[in-house]
């Protein structure tokens, strides 16, 4: 018997290419679904998506830049649409939480007719050391418009596992998983934990929310990041997120990864020296 390939959206990513690993590691074929991809996926050329999804079995969804854009949703559910006409049932959304357009995204996915698994995740640790928070901490400060609030960072390894597990294991079908790690930090707990780890003193720092529009402006970023990192800093990060969820141990029996782990082993790596 042969296993047909599972399409990776995003499969170059932070959760893509440990997915991809996974798999592969379980001699379960991967395609990986991104612009440099054979054949290439692109979320804004519509073109691509059937050839992506010919004899595919499953599909993990990473959408990009971010799940909580405008008109994320409708993309997404126009692509979960066209898998399911074209006989791909199983889908499995990588999502966001405490975001409404992300949840809006995940009732289009349940209402395509899909065979979904949603991975509602928490403020990935790796954002960190992959991710756009990398150069404040190279540079030794990072200046954010959020206060105390603490926030359940999710390490992207349990992310894999999880979505690995939904998508080869029986039983995950319609299962809503809320991923968190195990421990509610603040964003000064998280940049002194790395602090520690990585032996440099790093300092977190304040500011408000039009020095923040300001820094952002002045980097010249695209419209849509300049209006995701407002997003998710001024309002997603108010304390609506400030719960810990048990989507891991549901999914995979085993407590997830904490924070403190994360930054012990990403210190190790190199990438936060300079
Ligand atoms: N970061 C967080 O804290 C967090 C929390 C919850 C949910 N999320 C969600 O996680 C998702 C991102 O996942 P990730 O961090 O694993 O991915 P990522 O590291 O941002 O990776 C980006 C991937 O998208 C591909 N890509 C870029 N532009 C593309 C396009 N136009 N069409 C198709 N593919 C494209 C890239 O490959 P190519 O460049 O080769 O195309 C790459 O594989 C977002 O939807 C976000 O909302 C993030």
């Amino acid at each position: 018997m042969t296993t047909k390939p599972v399409l990776i959206l995003g499969g170059t990513g932070k959760t893509g290419r440990r997915l991809a690993e996974r798999l592969t590691a379980r001699n379960i074929p991967v395609r990986i679904g991104s612009r440099a991809g054979t054949p290439p996926f692109d979320w804004l050329d519509k073109e691509t998506w059937g050839r992506a999804l010919e004899g595919v079995g499953a599909v993990y969804i990473s959408y990009y830049p971010d799940i909580a854009v405008p008109g994320a949703a409708e993309t997404v559910e126009a692509f979960a649409r066209l898998a399911v006409e074209r006989g791909v049932r199983r889908l499995a959304l990588l999502s966001g939480r405490g975001e409404p357009e992300a949840q809006r995204a995940e009732e289009m996915l349940k209402a395509s007719g899909a065979d979904w698994s949603i991975l509602r995740c928490a403020w990935f640790s790796q954002n960190f050391s992959e991710g756009f928070l990398i150069e404040s901490i190279l540079e030794g400060e990072v200046a954010l418009p959020v206060g105390n609030v603490g926030e359940p960072f999710v390490d992207v390894d349990d992310i894999a596992d999880v979505a690995a597990t939904v998508l080869t294991e029986p039983g995950h079908i319609g299962q809503l998983y809320e991923l968190t790690g195990p421990r509610l930090l603040s964003f000064a707990d998280a940049v002194a934990e790395i602090g520690n780890a990585a032996g440099r003193d790093i300092r977190y720092r304040q500011i408000s929310h039009a020095e923040f529009t300001e820094a952002v402006a002045a980097q010249n970023l695209p419209p849509e990041f300049a209006w995701l990192l407002d997003e998710l800093f001024t309002k997603v990060l108010d304390g609506r997120n400030e719960t810990l969820a048990d989507g891991v141990q549901r999914a995979l029996g085993r407590q997830p990864k904490d924070f403190s782990a994360y930054a012990t082993e990403t210190a190790a790596s190199g990438v936060w020296s300079n």
